[in-house]
């Protein structure tokens, strides 16, 4: 009985991390491949070191490139992993090319596909994101949907079998690591930063980064509001922010502390004590609602629903005006928080039916 997972961005690194342990628990052999999708040591390699994920089995090294390029040569290399393992089911996560490529290259060979956060819906088909996720879900035999929502997202789209409601396995991941990160990580210090007297921000959708007007306007906006803002800045977004001469703009301003990425364990603690978080990231938008921190969006839709219903997080797209507002005045509506992101056992849940079904199966 064996699974092939296959990944290559960093919020796949998080997600496998709860997931393998749980397979190797209920004796599932797992092979990881590893696209090359992310490659830098902030945006990969230090995912493996702190969440204790063995080390990729395969590494394609496909890289960065156009979506055609970058999908087609996972595509290929992915394909000769999985004639050479012949494994019993495919396992992808989210919604990157990396998730795509291996589950269009399972399905190809008649091997079935289970994809973790299924369902997830924006409504936009010009995120490459939604047209990855649209079609992994059309193809995949297992979907383990995080949320009750995600589950009538597929269900809107006819798709009834394989649908499983296992929780959310980003919340595992933090369980997890929280106190880990508490113990160990050095990051607040290091930046010389009090506990709830900085904003926290990231920024990395391509329709956020790849436009120079809507970048100009959230750097603006971060300017102006006068605020500390903490900003680790993914690999994409420096080279936008230094083609449209932003960088030179943030080094002048003296409220922008632009950092690189940081490792899972500095973020959680960076999340935990910042006073708000600014993101267009799925995952941080998640991240935020279970450390009950209030949260901007810069986006004008969300696929986490539940975290803008139950007044935590706001979406305010790019206008500045908008961004400063958010800012100053943003706040939780009340107390409400109702947990629909699972008891932190998704995970587990996961593997116990993947070993079910497999051994149906065999
Ligand atoms: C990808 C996912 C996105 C996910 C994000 C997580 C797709 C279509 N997008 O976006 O859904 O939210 O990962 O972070 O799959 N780069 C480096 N070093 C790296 C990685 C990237 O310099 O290690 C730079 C390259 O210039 C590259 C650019 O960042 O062209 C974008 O990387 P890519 O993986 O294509 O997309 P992301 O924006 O990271
Ligand atoms: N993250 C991290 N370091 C950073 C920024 C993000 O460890 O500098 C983590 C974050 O805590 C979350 C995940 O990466 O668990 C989110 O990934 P990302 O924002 O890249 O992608 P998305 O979730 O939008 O697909």
């Amino acid at each position: 009985m064996k699974i092939v997972t296959v990944v290559g961005a960093r919020p796949q690194f998080i997600k496998m991390a709860p997931v393998s342990r749980e397979l190797k628990k209920v004796g599932i052999e797992e092979v990881v491949v590893h696209t090359g999708q992310h490659y830098d040591y902030e945006m990969n390699q230090i995912f493996f070191e702190q969440l204790n994920i063995s080390e990729p089995d395969y590494y394609l090294g496909v890289g960065s490139g156009s979506h055609g390029y970058q999908t087609g040569e996972m595509l290929k290399r992915v394909e000769e992993v999985l004639k050479k393992e012949n494994p019993d089911l495919v396992l992808v996560y989210g919604d990157t090319n990396s998730t795509l490529a291996g589950a269009l290259a399972a399905v190809k060979l008649h091997i079935k596909v289970a994809h973790v956060e299924a369902g997830l819906r924006s409504f936009d088909k010009k995120m490459p994101e939604e047209v990855n996720r649209v079609l992994t879900d059309h193809i995949s035999d297992y979907l383990f949907a995080p949320t009750e929502t995600a589950v009538k997202n597929l269900h809107n789209e006819g798709i009834m079998q394989g649908v499983y409601l296992t929780g959310d396995v980003m919340y595992d991941a933090l369980l997890y690591n929280i106190d880990i990160a508490r113990k160990n990580s050095r990051i607040l210090k290091e930046l010389g930063l009090n506990r709830k007297e900085y904003i926290l921000a990231t920024v990395h959708r391509a329709e956020n980064t790849n436009n120079r007007k809507n970048l100009e306007s959230i750097i603006g906006a971060f300017i102006e509001s006068g605020e500390l803002i903490v900003f680790p800045v993914h690999p994409r977004t420096r080279k936008y922010l230094k083609s449209y001469g932003l960088i030179e703009k943030i080094k002048k301003s003296e409220n922008i502390l632009l950092i690189r990425p940081v490792g899972y364990l500095d973020m959680l603690i960076l999340e935990e004590n910042s006073n708000k978080i600014i993101t267009d990231s799925g995952g941080v938008q998640k991240e935020a609602y279970f450390l009950k921190v209030p949260c901007i969006t810069l986006r004008e839709r969300t696929e986490w629903v539940e975290t803008v219903e139950d007044g935590w997080n706001i979406l305010v797209g790019t206008d500045k005006e908008r961004i400063i507002w958010a800012i100053h005045e943003f706040k939780p509506s009340g107390d409400t928080y109702s947990y629909k992101f699972g008891e932190g056992n998704a995970s587990k849940k996961i593997a116990k039916l993947l070993r079910g079904e497999l051994y149906e199966q065999s």
